[in-house]
């Protein structure tokens, strides 16, 4: 097991399991969001947060934040759409965690969400800034997405993205590339977000184009979707985009430059951090987050000097850190 702690409550309102699963604290209290979404069972869910709250340790340590991974997630069973009293329940498990994890939005949730949460815990980050939080931090991881980006291509509006999922981050990375001049084609499973230049989920993870940005659900890189591709590069929010550590191979042998994403996506909870436990202005969060572009550029330097994957590189970094931690 190499998780620390993993609660599987049925929560006493809503029935349904809420799972939390901290992963380390190693660096320091656990940090990673509420997903609540459907699911086939609740077990495919117990499976997300494993990975996912992993996937948080990971970005922490890459972001030099001294927190660790957690991940809360609520599976819905089809037709059932979350209310109150899952969010209730979600917080009576983490006030029982006693602050060894902390939550936020993710998936399925959003800032008044964490209000309703915040009723039976105060570790919920990105409340409303009128309820005392730093609020909505999809425009945050944004701008970090958009810093990886300049940091793999300089500048923006000399090459074409395709935005495969236009939720709350997608929306906003697919605005700021195309304020900035950039090329931009977009695609989302849900044909209302349509805007700008449209193509099918499909022809958006095949396109020719410079940069591939994932932001939607996890597991989109694997070997089927690989030899498929035919961008030169790919950075996106999305979280776990590998479906296998393996993958980081294939996409390495097909000459497709691959930003980990654990990387790229630590905008939101870099300025949630920054703004709500070291009181910083919104200003000095927002140069940490730009700070994620200096962070790549390592990475991707020491991948290249090592003949390794940027995958390979991020991941023994993260090693390094929680070693001397
Ligand atoms: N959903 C965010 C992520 O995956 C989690 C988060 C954001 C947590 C902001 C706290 C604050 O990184």
């Amino acid at each position: 097991m190499r998780h620390e702690q993993v609660v599987i409550q049925r929560g006493e309102r809503s029935g349904l399991a809420v799972i939390v699963a901290v992963h380390s604290t190693r660096l320091g209290p656990a940090i990673g969001g509420c997903r609540i979404k459907q699911y086939p069972d609740w077990r495919d869910g117990l499976a997300d947060a494993l990975r996912l709250s992993e996937a948080m340790t990971s970005k922490c340590a890459l972001a030099s934040l001294p927190h660790g991974g957690g991940k809360t997630v609520v599976a819905l069973p089809p037709g059932v759409t979350a209310g109150r009293d899952v969010l209730l329940d979600v917080g009576d498990v983490i006030a029982g965690l006693g602050g060894r994890y902390s939550t936020g939005p993710d998936v399925g949730t959003g800032p008044d969400d964490m209000v309703t949460i915040g009723e039976r815990t105060p570790y919920v980050f990105c409340r409303p800034a009128e309820a005392g939080g730093s609020g909505d931090s999809s425009e945050h991881t944004a701008v970090g997405v958009i810093a990886a980006l300049r940091a793999l291509c300089g500048d923006l509006s000399a090459k074409s993205f395709a935005v495969l999922g236009l939720g709350r981050v997608g929306g906003h990375v697919w605005r700021m590339l195309t304020d900035a001049g950039a090329t931009v084609i977009a695609s989302d499973v849900d044909d209302r977000k349509r805007r700008g230049t449209w193509v099918s989920p499909e022809e958006c993870l095949t396109a020719e184009v410079d940069v591939l940005v994932p932001a939607a659900l996890g597991g989109l890189l694997t070997p089927a979707t690989v030899p498929r591709l035919r961008c030169a590069a790919i950075a996106g929010p999305a979280n776990n985009q590998l479906d296998d550590p393996a993958t980081a191979d294939l996409l390495h042998a097909r000459g497709v430059l691959w930003a980990p994403d654990s990387i790229v996506s630590a905008g939101g909870i870099i300025h949630a951090t920054a703004v709500e436990l070291r009181h910083e202005t919104s200003a000095r969060a927002a140069e940490r987050v730009r700070g994620i572009g200096a962070t790549l550029s390592g990475i991707l330097r020491a991948a290249a000097e090592h003949g390794t994957t940027p995958y390979a590189e991020a991941r023994e970094h993260v090693e390094r850190v929680l070693a001397a931690a």
